[in-house]
């Protein structure tokens, strides 16, 4: 444990634990409940954005010092979210840029790659810059690697894929009967990372809202109604170490013969 780490001794010794038994390769988090956290406090719901970016900044720490988890994957904006309010859209926009802004040189220091899944076309300018220079600046850095879903929607995903796909085999670089799993997954956002080994969602919605729907095949879901700004580095210790209690089968049998 490092000395600058946040924690008291006994998550301390649980984040021992699950280290020993294994850690998942790649968690990926559906940071949701932001607005029923602040509505719950009387605030606006902007408020609530804003304390979910500070647990955000606490738990992306966590996760790469304290934990030393290689993936993390957080949801922070869906292309559905467009449909909310103008202001309320122009909200988080601003917070993403003044996220990356004030994080990137802490990145750099404690080795944080950052990696965005997402079409980037539709931001506001200088938040898509901002968005470039974290991933040029971050890219040599290997301890964490912080997947920041934005503007992402898995079946946009899926489609850009196809899409993709098709324009090769137009060009006689692919045989149709050649396409395969390995065909459509180098075309995601997510060529470069393996397949998210659990999946997180607060705030008591049971759904994955279009996240990651290739990817999640054979993924670990882990649901808590505990809401996103609430959600602490113990939490995220004991869902590893409930999806450490799992048994992956696959689809086979447990002892095959
Ligand atoms: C998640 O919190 C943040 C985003 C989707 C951007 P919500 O804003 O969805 O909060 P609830 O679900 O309304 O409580
Ligand atoms: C999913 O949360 C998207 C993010 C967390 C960024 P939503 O709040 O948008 O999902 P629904 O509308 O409840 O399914
Ligand atoms: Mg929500």
């Amino acid at each position: 444990m490092e000395k600058d780490s946040l924690l008291p001794n006994d998550i301390a010794r649980l984040i021992e634990l699950v280290r020993e038994r294994g850690l998942p390769q790649h968690v990926a988090i559906i940071m949701d409940g932001n607005g029923r956290w602040a509505k719950k406090r009387g605030l606006p719901r902007t408020a609530g954005h804003q304390a979910g970016t500070q647990t955000a900044e606490r738990l992306i720490r966590f996760a790469g010092r304290d934990l030393k988890l290689p993936y993390l994957t957080l949801f922070a904006f869906s292309t559905e979210n467009w449909a909310r309010p103008t202001e309320e859209v122009d909200f988080i926009m601003d917070l993403l840029d003044k996220f990356i802004t004030e994080k990137l040189a802490e990145f750099e220091r404690e080795g944080v790659h950052v990696n965005v899944l997402g079409d980037m076309t539709p931001l506001p300018d200088k938040l898509r810059q901002r968005v470039d220079q974290a991933v040029r600046e971050t890219a040599g850095n290997s301890r964490l690697v912080l997947n920041i879903a934005l503007n992402y929607g898995s079946r946009q995903e899926i489609i850009r894929a196809c899409r993709d796909v098709a324009k090769r085999v137009a060009s006689g670089e692919v045989d149709p009967a050649k396409i395969d799993e390995q065909a459509i997954t180098t075309s995601l956002y997510t060529s470069e990372i393996p397949d998210p080994d659990l999946i997180i969602r607060t705030s008591g919605e049971m759904r994955l809202s279009n996240f990651l729907l290739w990817q999640a095949a054979y993924t670990e879901l882990y649901f808590t109604d505990t809401l996103w700004p609430d959600f602490g580095p113990d939490e995220l210790v004991r869902a590893i170490a409930e999806y450490q209690e799992r048994e992956r089968r696959y689809g086979s049998v447990e002892d095959a013969e």
